[in-house]
């Protein structure tokens, strides 16, 4: 047993020196020292067998043994892992430059909602945000459109229950502010609204920015004033602006209005269909029975209000003629902007 053990251990470091990675060098492990079949475990087991005067002889060789092999083998490992952190130091160009994720980009939509954002600020209005998820008093009652209204029927109302919907536009957010505060009141409100509706210029979510004012005096001339100054900052050029007579249950006397189209300048093209003129907006002075709703007197105070659609203005701001691109998320086209 004592030539036995001794050749098992010249054998041992005789492999150790040959072995150059890590599966290797785990199966050394697993032959010699393994706990279940290892050579030397094997031999261990066999000193119950030895005659009781040899046995702690043997004993304290048979450890002897088994602690220089596994020291052996603790070296070894050393010596591998050291090799290969240098070998993998000396493939690292320390001096290369990193490596950049691109940047992300606002969307074009959200890109124009600030700008029109910010030139309302610029002139004196402020920002507020409402509930997607609006109910039907907001949206409707409150704006003068009672139940069975005909006007109800331009809406295409997504409903969530028989008094909670999706809101239409971003009027209801006239009535929410002004039944908070009282005049003078100058305020826009951004976001999302939805309609049951989809081709090249229309898509079920879309964006709006609601504007409106309230004050003593005010009259069509300050709305037309205000529109006026946007639209040129909005299109960097002096574009004319035509108020159609028109018609909301809010507002009264309405009007939709129109800029001098962006790409023919008023002469006549495809986007304009040979008009000349392009719609931009819908737009009023508040009507009384809103301002009664929120308990104004409408004898004290005026208003006006208008509602812009923001896709409508990036389209013609970037000369995009299909809606839908805004929402198909490919990155040839949102990367432009
Ligand atoms: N809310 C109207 C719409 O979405 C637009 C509008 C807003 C008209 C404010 C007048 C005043 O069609």
């Amino acid at each position: 047993m004592e030539s036995e053990l001794l050749k098992l251990q010249a054998e041992a470091e005789e492999s150790l020196q040959q072995i150059t990675d890590v599966t290797q060098l785990e199966a050394f492990r697993v032959k010699y020292l393994g706990r279940k079949g290892g050579l030397l475990t094997g031999i261990m087991r066999q000193l119950k067998t030895v005659p009781a005067e040899d046995r702690p002889r043997l004993g304290q060789l048979a450890n002897e043994v088994k602690q220089a092999v596994e020291n052996a083998f603790e070296k070894q490992k050393e010596q591998l892992a050291s090799q290969f952190s240098a070998t993998a130091a000396s493939k690292v160009d320390l001096s290369l430059p990193g490596r950049f994720l691109p940047f992300g980009k606002l969307h074009p939509v959200t890109q124009v909602m600030e700008e029109i954002c910010s030139i309302f600020e610029g002139l004196g209005f402020a920002v507020a945000e409402g509930p997607d998820v609006e109910t039907d008093y907001y949206n409707f009652e409150a704006l003068n459109i009672p139940q069975h209204h005909p006007a109800r029927d331009m809406h295409d109302t997504f409903y969530v229950t028989d008094s909670i919907l999706l809101r239409t536009h971003t009027s209801p957010m006239q009535a929410r502010i002004m039944e908070q505060q009282e005049p003078p009141l100058r305020y826009i409100a951004p976001g999302k609204v939805y309609r049951c509706d989809s081709d090249i210029t229309h898509t079920p979510m879309f964006h709006q920015v609601e504007g409106f004012l309230v004050d003593r005096d005010v009259s069509f001339a300050d709305l037309k004033g205000v529109l006026t100054s946007f639209t040129r900052t909005m299109f960097e050029r002096e574009l004319a602006l035509r108020f159609r007579p028109s018609f909301f249950p809010f507002t009264e006397p309405s009007a939709e209005v129109d800029i001098a189209c962006v790409i023919c300048e008023g002469s006549g093209c495809r986007v304009c269909k040979r008009s000349g003129w392009l719609e931009i907006l819908g737009a009023g002075l508040i009507d009384p029975e809103v301002l009664k709703m929120v308990g104004y007197d409408p004898d004290r105070f005026s208003g006006f209000a208008f509602g812009l659609g923001v896709e409508r203005i990036a389209m013609l701001k970037y000369g995009i003629d299909d809606i839908r691109l805004y929402y198909e998320n490919d990155l040839r086209f949102l990367s432009q902007f």
